[in-house]
């Protein structure tokens, strides 16, 4: 399917609504200032984890569904945790136990969720562009798209720049170097479209076999508009170079399960050249953040040491998750006018 083009049918506009949108599919179309609105309600959200009693009403009387067809720790527990403290009814939908296995088609599924009163869907799906077909077939039910295939993860994307932002303030102007596999790298494209909407200046650092052809074919920096001015993107394979003053550094999963065949010779060799370790952070700036979405091969594309190190701010994105979805599930399903947390 063209994602694209269903992506701008998609941007459906409610303005009854805070974050004045139906769904939430990636990043590419959210200015700097719909991110802020996310990053407010989540300050508020992260007051409401440090409670005692970590309840609210906000959501009661709202039916959040998650529906994966691909395993998940942090992002479906974080959503139903979310969806628990704002009081809402979260049921979770395991693929494998679903009728998707008798046959049934996911537009049908989606038409079945509705009908039975879900306010929102939260969906994870192999396939690039699920959540966008989903969309298309919904009426009052509203899509989260919670990682599809190698395309987006936009609620991860906000969790990262939300704890960028706790550590750092303002990022924009600020240099992040994210390395690994870019090309089968949800993570890395929503992360991407978010750190430049706030102005970030981003490397992409990794094998020449996991940059996309596109960007590595025209190899230098790029300069993308935006809303904020210009963003810019920086290819380098050499890591040890990229690195350099860097502010923020993000590894990603080696993506294993998505490669179609080896695009690299050995373990060893990758990580001899592009795992995050103490020697090449010793390049950045002295006040680092080291980051990384979940789940790690610890060892591989990052060290124990790096990984549980001073830098590092992997534990705070875990926390954030929480925070994060409550903040866009409450923008998403609240009408302006509200009550306050
Ligand atoms: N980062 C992330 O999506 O982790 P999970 O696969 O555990 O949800």
């Amino acid at each position: 399917m063209s994602t694209k083009i269903e992506a701008q049918e998609l941007k459906e506009k409610d303005p009854m609504y805070s974050l004045g949108r139906k769904h939430v599919l990636d990043l590419d179309d959210f200015s700097s200032e719909e991110l802020e609105t996310i990053f407010s309600s989540a300050d508020a959200m992260a007051e409401v984890m440090s409670r005692d009693i970590k309840k609210v009403p906000s959501l009661r009387g709202k039916i959040i569904m998650t529906l994966f067809y691909e395993p998940s720790t942090r992002t479906r527990v974080s959503f139903e945790q979310a969806g628990k403290v704002l009081s809402a009814d979260v049921i979770n939908l395991a693929a494998s136990a679903s009728s998707s296995t008798k046959g049934e088609s996911l537009i049908n599924t989606t038409r079945t969720l509705e009908a039975m009163g879900a306010d929102v869907v939260v969906v994870r799906h192999p396939h690039s562009g699920a959540p966008y077909l989903m969309a298309r077939y919904c009426d009052r039910l509203r899509v989260i798209n919670a990682g599809d295939g190698r395309h987006a993860h936009p609620t991860q994307g906000l969790v990262d720049l939300y704890t960028v932002r706790q550590h750092l303030g303002d990022v924009s102007g600020k240099k992040v170097v994210i390395v690994g596999d870019i090309t089968h790298s949800r993570v890395a494209r929503s992360n991407l479209w978010g750190l430049l909407a706030m102005g970030a200046r981003v490397t992409l650092s990794g094998p020449a076999t996991m940059i996309p052809m596109d960007l590595l074919e025209n190899s230098g920096t790029y300069s993308k508009n935006n809303n904020k001015g210009i963003g810019d993107i920086e290819i380098d394979t050499n890591l040890d170079r990229a690195i350099d003053s860097a502010d923020i550094v993000m590894a990603l999963r080696l993506q294993l399960e998505r490669q179609e065949l080896s695009l690299f010779p050995t373990i060893r060799e990758y990580c001899k050249y592009w795992q995050v370790n103490e020697t090449r952070l010793a390049k950045a700036k002295q006040n680092v953040l080291v980051m990384h979405p979940g789940p790690i091969n610890e060892g591989i594309e990052i060290t124990s040491a790096v990984a549980h190190g001073i830098h590092s701010r992997i534990k705070d994105q875990v926390k954030n998750g929480v925070a994060i979805r409550m903040a866009l599930l409450q923008e998403l399903l609240l009408p302006k006018t509200g009550d306050d947390v």
